[in-house]
C-alpha cells in the first residue's frame, strides 16, 4: 500500500466514527448475514432510526409492489418488502445518510444508484444466484466511492468527477479509483464480500474472480443505464466487454425492453426513497 492510498484509508475510518449511525449499521450488516433473524428483531432494529422506519414503509407503499397507500406499519412492511430486500433498504438509506443529500451533485448521483439498483434486482435471477435483496444493494452502493472521495476531497473530486475517463483519472490524481474506494469502506464496516466485490470491480469485470454472478449483474446494470437512461448516466458507460458480458448472461432484448419500462417508472419513486 502507497502512502496516499493509506492516507485515504484512514481518512476512511474517520468517516465511519460519525456517531449512532454505525450502531444501526453494524446492527443491520450482523443482520444481513443472519437468516434466522426475526421479523420483531428487524423491526426493532429499523425502528431505532425513524428516517429508515418512514423510507421502509415509503418503499413498502411502493406502486412496483401493488398496494399504494395501505401499508402503515414497519411489521407490514418487512412482509411486503422481504427479509432481504427491507435490510437492503434499511442498509443504503443508512449508509447513504453519511452523506450530505443536500448537495445538487450527490443528488444526481443518489438517482444513479437508484436506477443501477433497480436494474441489478430485476437482471438478478437471470445473471446471479444471489439474491434480489443482496444485487439491489450492492448495486445502490456501487458508486459510495465517489461519495467518499467528494467527502475527502471535496473541491479537487468535484473538479474532475464528470470526465469521461473517471478510473485513469481518479487512479492518476489519487492513486486509487472509486470502485477500490468503496470496497475498502464497506469491507471495513464488515459488509459481506458478496457486496464488496462487486463494488470494488463494477468498472473492471475481469478482476472479479469471486463473486462473479452478482459482480456481472451489477457491471451490467452500471452500462445499461447509460443506454436507458443517459440522464442519470453519471459514470456509466457502455463497451465492447459490456457487449460480451451480456452476451455471455443470457438477457434477451425483451429482457432489457421489459427492464427499461420499470425503470423508468421506479425512477419516479427516487425522490422517496432517499428523502431528497
Ligand atoms: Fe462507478
Ligand atoms: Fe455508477
Amino acid at each position: 500500500m502507497d502512502v496516499v492510498g493509506t492516507r485515504i484509508k484512514d481518512r476512511i475510518k474517520e468517516i465511519k466514527n460519525i456517531p449512532t449511525i454505525p450502531v444501526t449499521i453494524s446492527r443491520l450488516i450482523k443482520s444481513l448475514q443472519n437468516e434466522n433473524v426475526s421479523i420483531d428483531e428487524l423491526s426493532k432494529i429499523i425502528s431505532r432510526d425513524q428516517s429508515i422506519a418512514s423510507r421502509i414503509v415509503a418503499a413498502a407503499n411502493s406502486p412496483f409492489f401493488g398496494y399504494p397507500g395501505r401499508i402503515n406499519s414497519i411489521e407490514q412492511s418487512i412482509l411486503m418488502l422481504g427479509f432481504d430486500f427491507t435490510k437492503s433498504i434499511a442498509l443504503g438509506v443508512s449508509i447513504f445518510s453519511l452523506f450530505h443529500r443536500q448537495q445538487a451533485v450527490l443528488k444526481r448521483m443518489w438517482a444513479h444508484s437508484y436506477g443501477v439498483a433497480t436494474l441489478s434486482g430485476l437482471m438478478c435471477s437471470k445473471v446471479s444466484v444471489a439474491n434480489r435483496g443482496v444485487c439491489f444493494l450492492a448495486g445502490l452502493l456501487h458508486d459510495i466511492g465517489r461519495a467518499l472521495f467528494i467527502k475527502l476531497y471535496s473541491t479537487e473530486y468535484t473538479a474532475l468527477m464528470e470526465r469521461d475517463d473517471i478510473i485513469a483519472v481518479e487512479t492518476d490524481a489519487f492513486q486509487s479509483n472509486h470502485g477500490e474506494l468503496g470496497g475498502w469502506f464497506l469491507e471495513d464496516i464488515f459488509f459481506p464480500e458478496e457486496i464488496v466485490v462487486p463494488v470494488s470491480y463494477h468498472h473492471d469485470i475481469a478482476k472479479a474472480t469471486r463473486h462473479k454472478g452478482i459482480a456481472t449483474t451489477v457491471y451490467l446494470a452500471e452500462g445499461l443505464i447509460s443506454l436507458l437512461n443517459p440522464d442519470i448516466a453519471c459514470d456509466g458507460q457502455w463497451t465492447e466487454e459490456h457487449e460480451k458480458a451480456l452476451e455471455k448472461s443470457g438477457l434477451t432484448e425483451d429482457d432489457i425492453k421489459a427492464y427499461e419500462s420499470v425503470l423508468h417508472d421506479e425512477l419516479e419513486s427516487v425522490n422517496n426513497f432517499f428523502d431528497l
